[in-house]
């Protein structure tokens, strides 16, 4: 039977085995506290909820791809509140369905394999998503590492212009999973300036904006100039939303236009139910301040047990993501294993990119009950 050789050229999607670890352990009766995948476990606020219910009709058409005009300009006024910016919602945005699918497709939009234009930048460690769905789309790939003594910002200058010169769409991801640093907004300024200078787009995931505990981070739509610029967000992470499958694309009206001609191809428009609930969700920071207020005191936890037990947190002030350097002489995998085997389930780096090694991922996904008894168990077995 054929088989695409990009799909049989890839390994399993790396929290499958993470997951095969877990569902082993618990076969043998044995508890897993999950902190391995970043999907939120805190509930949807009730009135998101019933705006879903609410949004339902005895018959549904097909939604258009442009999406609701209720939900672009709810998208519009939150970016407007959030990072000062002026949205068009009837040029600069559409909705998506959560941001992963729009991610993995978006190089079939912008690369140019004929033209030349057939390179994808991403970093690593990293959301796997932007890398598949280049290869999937023909092109060639090329991952710049998050190192530590970088601030875990990509080293610009070492990239040679000859891959800069092919390059079709870069791909940034601040606040970054799985390291949890911000980047400032001259980092976006530097990408962009290359950006106009080599002719490539510049993609900002930006699925954790609203995840931070110091300071709200910058959007890369802060720049004042949107030519070749788009940023994704998403309503899974801000308002545990993933079932909902909710996001939006925001920037450069000719980027836009190009969505809005190619996603009627995939079938890719949310519901408009779901698309009802997001205008709820984009126009309420209430559920959103109390989910920040959560992984705060989850993090509070984590973070004096790792004073505690002498690991070192070596990530950044957002998402919900601990990354922390494993011990002298450790593995990821081994040290990942070894906490396991206590009964907590971590991610780690090395599963995220080569450049991931030395470090475990911990997703603070489970209840504060769940926290505090990890923490326990983890005081207890690392001692
Ligand atoms: C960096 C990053 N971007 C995007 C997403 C996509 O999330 P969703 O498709 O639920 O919007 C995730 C999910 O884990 C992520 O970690």
């Amino acid at each position: 039977m054929p088989v695409s050789p990009i799909l049989r050229a890839q390994s399993t999607y790396p929290f499958v085995r993470l997951n095969q670890a877990a569902a082993e352990r618990r076969a043998r009766g044995l508890e897993v506290i999950d902190f391995g995948m970043g999907d939120p476990r805190e509930p949807t606020d009730p009135r998101i909820i019933e705006a879903l219910k609410q949004g339902v009709r005895e018959r549904m058409g097909y939604p258009a791809a442009v999406g609701l005009p209720e939900l672009r300009e709810a998208v519009a006024r939150w970016l407007g509140r959030r990072f000062h910016v002026e949205v068009d919602p009837g040029r600069h945005v559409i909705p998506t369905l959560g941001s992963k699918e729009a991610i993995f497709s978006f190089a079939q939009v912008v690369l140019d394999l004929p033209g030349g234009r057939d390179t994808v930048v991403v970093t690593e460690p990293g959301y796997p998503v932007p890398e598949r769905g280049a290869q999937f789309a023909g092109a060639r790939v090329v991952a710049l590492p998050l190192l530590e003594r970088n601030g875990f910002l990509p080293d610009l200058d070492a990239v040679p212009v000859s891959d800069w010169q092919r390059t079709a769409l870069f791909w940034v991801n601040y606040p970054n999973n799985p390291t949890g640093v911000t980047a400032p907004l001259s980092f976006y300024e530097h990408v962009a300036a290359l950006a106009r200078e080599h002719g490539f787009v510049l993609a900002s995931d930006e699925a954790y904006t609203e995840l931070w505990f110091d300071e709200p981070p910058v959007s890369a739509l802060q720049l004042p100039d949107w030519t070749g610029l788009v940023a994704f967000n998403t309503l899974s992470k801000r308002s545990s939303m993933t079932g909902f499958r909710s996001g939006f694309v925001a920037g450069d009206p000719e980027l836009i236009a190009a969505l809005r001609q190619y996603r009627p191809n995939v079938g890719t428009a949310p519901q408009e139910f779901v698309q009802r609930a997001s205008v709820v969700a984009w126009g309420d920071e209430e559920h959103v301040e109390r989910a920040r207020a959560t992984y705060a005191r989850k993090r509070g936890l984590f973070l004096e047990l790792f004073e505690d037990v002498g690991l070192s947190d070596a990530g950044g002030p957002a998402t919900m993501y601990l990354w922390v350097a494993v011990p002298r002489g450790e593995t990821s995998e081994g040290y990942a294993t070894r906490l396991l085997e206590l009964g907590v389930l971590v991610a780690p780096g090395s599963f995220l990119g080569p450049s991931g090694e030395g470090y475990v991922r911990f997703a603070l996904v489970p209840s504060e009950e769940e926290c505090a008894r990890a923490v326990e168990i983890l005081q207890d077995g690392l001692a």
